[in-house]
C-alpha cells in the first residue's frame, strides 16, 4: 500500500525533518537529492518514493526497491564545513536510527559496519551517504536509506542475502510508524552530531553492532583484501583492526564480511 505521507507528517516530534517530499515513482531518490536541477538544498529535507527504478547501493550495486514495499528515502543534510572530517558518522547515524526503530517492533536486529542492518546475517536496511561538493566546500550530504519491510519473498538472486521485516514478523508492517520512529531517532543523533558528540555516537554503535573482537576480512579502497580482528570504531566512524600481522590498522570504507566461524547463523 502507498505510504500516508500526511499521517506522517502529522505525527513527527522532530526538530531537524522541515519538509517530506513524496514521490510514487523515482530512478534514485539519491539522484534527486543530488540532482543540480532540483536545487534541494535545505536541510532537514526528506525524499520519499513508492518505488525507485535505479536504486542506488553502494560499490556502484543496484538497490531493489519494488513498490510500496519498503521505506526508500533520501535525507539531506547541511552540516557545514567544520563536520568534514566527521562526516563517516552521518551513515552510522542512520544505520542506528534504522537499527532503533526495528529493535523497537521486537526485532533482534543486529548493525555491521559501515552501513547494514542485519537480521540473521541477512540484509534489512541498507545506507548510501553521498556528498555533493563545490570547489573543496561540501555543499550537501544525501543519506539514502533504505528499508526492506514488507516484500513477501527474494527474487533467486537476493533471497540468500535479503530479508524484510514482514518476513521475519509474519505480519504486515505499518511503514508510517516505522518512518515516523527512523525520523525521530535521526533527529536526535543529529543534534548529538551538531553539539559535537560523537562519542555518544560512537559508544551506542559500538554497543549495538556484533562485531567487536570477531575476525573479518575487508575489501578495502585500495583493492586489497585485509583480514584482522575488529577493536574498535574511531571517532569519525573508522573501523579500526588489528591485523593478522600484529600491526593496527583503519578503514574509512570496505566491503566487510565476518568470518563464518564468528557468525551465529
Ligand atoms: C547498500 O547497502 O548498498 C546501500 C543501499 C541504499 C539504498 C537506499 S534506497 C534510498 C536511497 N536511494 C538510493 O538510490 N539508494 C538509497
Amino acid at each position: 500500500m502507498k505510504l500516508d505521507i500526511e499521517v506522517v507528517r502529522d505525527n513527527l516530534d522532530n526538530s531537524l525533518i522541515t519538509e517530506l517530499k513524496y514521490f510514487d515513482s523515482v530512478t534514485s531518490t539519491n539522484e534527486l537529492a543530488l540532482d543540480k536541477e532540483y536545487n534541494l538544498v535545505k536541510e532537514g529535507m526528506v525524499i520519499i518514493a513508492g518505488e525507485q527504478t535505479k536504486g542506488r547501493g553502494r560499490l556502484k550495486r543496484n538497490w531493489s526497491s519494488p513498490q510500496y514495499q519498503g521505506l526508500w528515502m533520501s535525507i539531506i543534510l547541511l552540516p557545514g564545513q567544520e563536520y568534514k572530517d566527521k562526516l563517516s558518522l552521518l551513515t552510522l547515524i542512520g544505520a542506528l536510527s534504522v537499527h532503533e526503530a526495528i529493535k523497537k517492533s521486537g526485532i533482534n536486529s543486529t548493525l555491521k559496519w559501515p552501513n547494514d542492518i542485519l537480521y540473521e546475517n541477512k540484509k534489512v536496511c541498507g545506507v548510501l551517504s553521498q556528498f555533493k561538493s563545490i570547489g573543496d566546500k561540501i555543499n550537501r550530504v544525501v543519506v539514502g536509506i533504505g528499508v526492506n519491510v514488507n516484500q513477501k519473498e527474494f527474487d533467486d538472486k537476493l533471497k540468500e542475502s535479503s530479508v524484510s521485516l514482514r518476513m521475519i514478523k509474519n505480519e504486515k508492517i505499518n511503514k508510517e510508524k516505522l518512518l515516523i520512529e527512523i525520523l525521530d531517532n535521526f533527529s536526535i543523533y543529529y543534534s548529538l552530531f551538531k553539539n559535537h558528540q560523537f562519542n555518544k555516537i560512537i559508544e551506542k554503535w559500538k554497543s549495538e553492532m556484533d562485531m567487536l573482537n570477531k575476525n573479518i576480512t575487508i575489501n578495502s579502497l585500495d583493492g586489497k583484501n585485509y583480514r584482522g580482528k575488529v577493536i574498535d570504531i574511531t571517532q569519525s566512524g573508522e573501523l579500526k583492526l588489528k591485523l593478522d600481522s600484529g600491526k593496527n590498522k583503519t578503514f574509512i570504507a570496505g566491503d566487510v564480511s565476518i568470518d563464518k566461524k564468528s557468525l551465529k547463523y
